[in-house]
């Protein structure tokens, strides 16, 4: 257990470079795995998730070796192995999710587990699409410990009531194994780092709108460059616009569309953020970004707009605190579902700093601009979102703040302190 005590600062000033993408850290294990012969990963998430895939690949035979600071080789037959033991996904509901799809076609056995959060997380959104395809799964009522019956399945088109990437992807990846074709259409577009890195790797797949469609492939390696985390960027976005007298560039972050969200509503509030300059990278938009200390409005953030900047709700009602006016977010019940329930954690988290942020089922609406007077504990509920949002909550809190468990940072960003002491003024 690490409690870290926070206290407020004077500015942020400088450069920093994000780290790797979790999504797309997990997806470039899972389907060099599934490629035959040798790829390559750069830049690979060090965050305790990605290494949770990571492991339980290496449990499903796959050969997989460090060759540098974040760089790996992973060495695949193309087929996988039965593992000898259950297969843990540690807090990773992505790992969990997109394995089940992975693991629900396959000619073995297979259990995959979590740990206390994951464990109350629900998988009868990934179970039941699979059931449809022929998957024969057993759950705890729908949740984890799931053991998963190989079987042979077939394709469905499936009309996904949410927009989910984890549900999405997890049904695609059972239609690499599937007969015939595999659909998914999805009420808004999700993520879609599957599509694209499926696309790089050969994979047999067609997109329309927000309909996507696979046919068994054979994925073939490649050298895979991750870009930078915009999730974990968001943090620095939102401290740079709240914090007095800042100017940071944050570099190599993930700019694809289905991620920026947050740029688009630090836009519509009126804060000061620039993409400098953009490049492609394995498939995926790179770029920099400049941000400043802003005037802030609030704004409505609703609909399709959800699933563009669901990780980022947290720190965006964080923004909110600091903005003059309303914002409200709606359409958001997702949240509830995530790490920790973030509408009601964040929401008894912001308001004990000071705040006025009233929980909806949906979502929550913050009424701003308010000072955060802080002196106060916080519980992250094992929640690294929470713990993230927190810190940079203390940074501007009158009185200092004491963070719990602040150690559950590592399950996406170990980097994060490092990070902010290159560009904090003291
Ligand atoms: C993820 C998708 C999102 C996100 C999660 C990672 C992914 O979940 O919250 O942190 O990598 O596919 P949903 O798509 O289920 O909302």
């Amino acid at each position: 257990m690490v409690d870290l005590r926070v206290s407020k600062i004077k500015s942020l000033k400088g450069e920093i470079e994000i780290p790797s993408d979790k999504s797309i850290s997990h997806r470039s294990v899972m389907f060099s795995a599934l490629a035959k012969g040798k790829s390559v990963i750069n830049n690979f998430s060090d965050g305790a998730d990605c290494h949770s895939t990571m492991k339980l690949f290496k449990q499903l035979g796959v050969e997989i070796n460090k060759i540098g600071e974040k760089s790996y080789e992973v060495i695949s037959e193309g087929k996988l192995k039965k593992a000898v033991c259950d297969l843990d996904c540690g807090n990773s509901g992505t790992t969990m999710r997109l394995c089940s799809g992975i693991l629900a076609g396959q000619t073995f056995n297979s259990v995959l587990f979590g740990d206390e959060s994951l464990s109350k997380r629900p998988m009868k959104r990934v179970i039941s699409p699979l059931e449809q395809m022929g998957a024969k799964i057993e759950s705890n009522d729908g949740k984890a410990p799931l053991k998963i019956f190989g079987e042979k399945l077939s394709g469905i088109t499936y009309n996904s009531p949410i927009a989910s990437a984890q549900v999405k992807s997890c049904i695609l990846l059972a239609g690499l194994f599937a007969d015939g074709i595999t659909t998914v259409v999805e009420p808004y577009k999700s993520r879609n780092h599957t599509e694209l890195l499926l696309c790089y790797m050969n994979g047999n797949l067609s997109v329309n709108g927000n309909s996507v469609s696979i046919k068994k492939s054979d994925l073939e390696p490649r050298v895979i460059d991750v870009a930078g985390d915009i999730s974990s960027a968001a943090y620095f976005i939102v401290a740079g616009l709240i914090i007095s007298n800042s100017e940071i560039i944050i570099k190599n972050v993930g700019l694809n569309p289905t991620r920026t969200g947050i740029i688009d509503v630090v836009k519509k509030m009126g804060g000061c953020i620039e993409i400098l300059s953009q490049n492609t990278v394995s498939g995926e938009v790179v770029g920099d970004i400049r941000v400043k200390t802003s005037e802030l409005k609030g704004c409505k953030i609703s609909g399709e707009d959800i699933p563009r900047l669901i990780d980022e709700l947290p720190v965006i009602a964080l923004l909110a605190t600091q903005a003059e006016g309303e914002t409200i977010v709606s359409d958001a019940q997702d949240l509830r579902k995530k790490e920790s329930d973030r509408i009601s954690t964040i929401t008894k988290g912001l308001q004990s700093l000071g705040a006025d942020i009233e929980e909806k089922t949906d979502g929550f609406v913050i009424r701003g601009k308010t000072k955060l007077s802080g002196g106060v504990e916080l519980d992250v509920f094992h929640d690294h979102r929470l713990a993230m949002t927190y810190y940079v909550a203390g940074l501007i809190c009158e009185k200092e703040i004491l963070i719990k468990d602040f150690q559950w940072v590592n399950i996406s960003f170990p980097e994060f302190e490092e990070c902010f002491d290159k560009i904090i003024v003291e």
